[in-house]
């Protein structure tokens, strides 16, 4: 069996929680493979909205749930998700399955993660504030603890890590508590040692050898890639389909279907480049009706319209085999809707992205009439009104890909899997 991955193509945010959970039930395990609490991912079904940071989207299924080597998990953040996911009487500690080489952010990782930000000024990432980078930065120092330290002279690395931690913030002359916050992390330690502990290549492969079906959770998004992205304002860890490799233990050769999901616009929290942001009415009718706050930090989304040099370019680092459009719906009151199809830097126009998207960069639109019709109870594509199809079609057209799933509302049933592709 080949593996299939959903990654993010634009910013994050785009949808992944409620596709993975649409996916689920074709598959026998979920698997995260980046990032940490830094994701936000929105499930709603019968009427129950649900969060989800570090536990797979995949829960709710009774499938099961693997938190990737190539995460970084706070114990702490983990607890709290165990604890609400006991209200929908889930079967937990038999379901959710953590890698021993996961890496653990310490609470002093969450300190520096704040320190750090305050020494940039306004130059600030705008990070989640969850100790993402700082615990990356272990890691690849070769400072890090891991799951599987746990069982092993714990306290005594906890220390020797901590010792180094508080030097670096007594530097930055950075004031903390850490006393209150480091209690409950030894606490919630305790919860970690109620999963299952594994080695994800020995898990997932094995799983793959005898005829199981894995589909890989992105978190984040392609624009926010350490590599890829518009760095320095991105994430710490490779977001792209790459990454399920490397944080799960599965070879290139192993990956099959690869879904690549956008918004039917565009969004992005936190500093950096967004070269179609709308800093208008229009911008704040995206915000509005999409409702675009941070499920993670509540914060504003910034909005504006979908850029198609950008999701070119994620399709084509990605290898992705199909697309999946979310909140097209979003759209339904415009009476026009703007695609940007090319950059115009210092009057020279491009397809390509930048070594850096700076103010220089400006977004060339096209502009197509609105479909003006209420998607959100559409349920079939024969029902698509011929504006949303040529939205569709150029897209298709644009990108040399089409458009397999259209998502027109965060419901389940709200999902149009399209049959009546076009040939491009
Ligand atoms: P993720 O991080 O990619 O999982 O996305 P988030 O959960 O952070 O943000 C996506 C938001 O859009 C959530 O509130 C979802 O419930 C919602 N959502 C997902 N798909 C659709 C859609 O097609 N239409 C609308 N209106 N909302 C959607
Ligand atoms: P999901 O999985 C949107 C952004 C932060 C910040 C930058 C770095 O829900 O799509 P970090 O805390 O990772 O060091 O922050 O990345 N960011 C996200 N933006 N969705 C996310 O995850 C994000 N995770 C991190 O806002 O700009
Ligand atoms: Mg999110």
């Amino acid at each position: 069996m080949k593996i299939s991955v959903l990654v993010g193509l634009q910013w994050g945010d785009e949808g992944k929680g409620k596709m993975i959970d649409v996916l689920t039930p074709e598959y026998d395990i979920i698997a995260r493979f980046q990032g940490g609490p830094n994701a936000g991912h929105t499930l709603l079904f019968n009427g129950e909205k649900c969060v989800l940071c570090s536990i797979p989207s995949g829960i709710f299924h009774g499938k099961k749930n693997v938190i990737g080597n190539g995460m970084v998990l706070d114990p702490v953040l983990f607890r709290s998700e165990i604890e609400m996911l006991s209200f929908f009487h889930l079967d937990l500690t038999d379901n959710i399955y953590i890698s021993r080489r996961a890496h653990l952010i310490l609470p002093t990782h969450r300190l520096l993660d704040k320190a750090y930000e305050a020494q940039k000024g306004v130059n600030k990432i705008g990070t989640t504030g969850k100790g993402i980078g700082p615990a990356y930065i272990d890691k690849v120092s070769r400072n890090g603890l891991r799951i599987g330290d746990i069982d092993c002279d714990f306290e005594k690395k906890y220390i020797d890590k901590t010792y180094r931690h508080k030097k670096l913030l007594q530097q930055m002359n950075f004031k903390y508590d850490l006393a209150s916050i480091e209690k409950e992390w030894v606490e919630s330690i305790e919860i970690i040692k109620q999963f299952n502990r594994i080695d994800t290549d020995d898990f997932i492969n094995k799983a793959l050898n005898k005829g199981e079906t894995v589909l890989a959770e992105g978190a984040q998004g392609t624009m926010l890639d350490v590599d890829f992205g518009s760095y320095p304002f991105v994430t710490s860890s490779n977001t792209v389909c790459a990454g399920a490799c490397i944080g799960l233990g599965v070879s290139p050769t192993k990956i099959g279907d690869v879904f690549g999901i956008f918004k039917a616009y565009c969004t992005r929290v936190g500093s950096g480049p967004f070269p179609t942001e709308l800093s208008d009415s229009i911008g704040e009718k995206l915000r509005s009706i999409g409702n675009e706050y941070g499920s993670v930090t509540g914060r504003s989304r910034r909005c504006g319209w979908i850029d198609l040099v950008a999701l070119r370019y994620a399709i084509i680092i990605n290898g992705v085999t199909q697309l999946i459009m979310t909140k097209s719906d979003v759209l339904d009151s415009f009476e026009i809707v703007k695609i940007c199809i090319a950059y115009e830097i210092n009057g020279r126009k491009t397809k390509k992205i930048p070594f850096e998207i700076n103010s220089s960069v400006k977004p060339v639109y096209k502009e197509l009439p609105g479909w003006k019709t209420d998607m959100s109870n559409v349920d079939s594509e024969d029902k698509f009104p011929k504006a949303f199809e040529d939205y569709l079609e150029f897209l298709e057209v644009f990108l040399e890909k089409n458009i397999k799933i259209v998502s027109v509302g965060p419901g389940r049933n709200q999902t149009i899997v399209r049959n009546k592709l076009k040939q491009l």
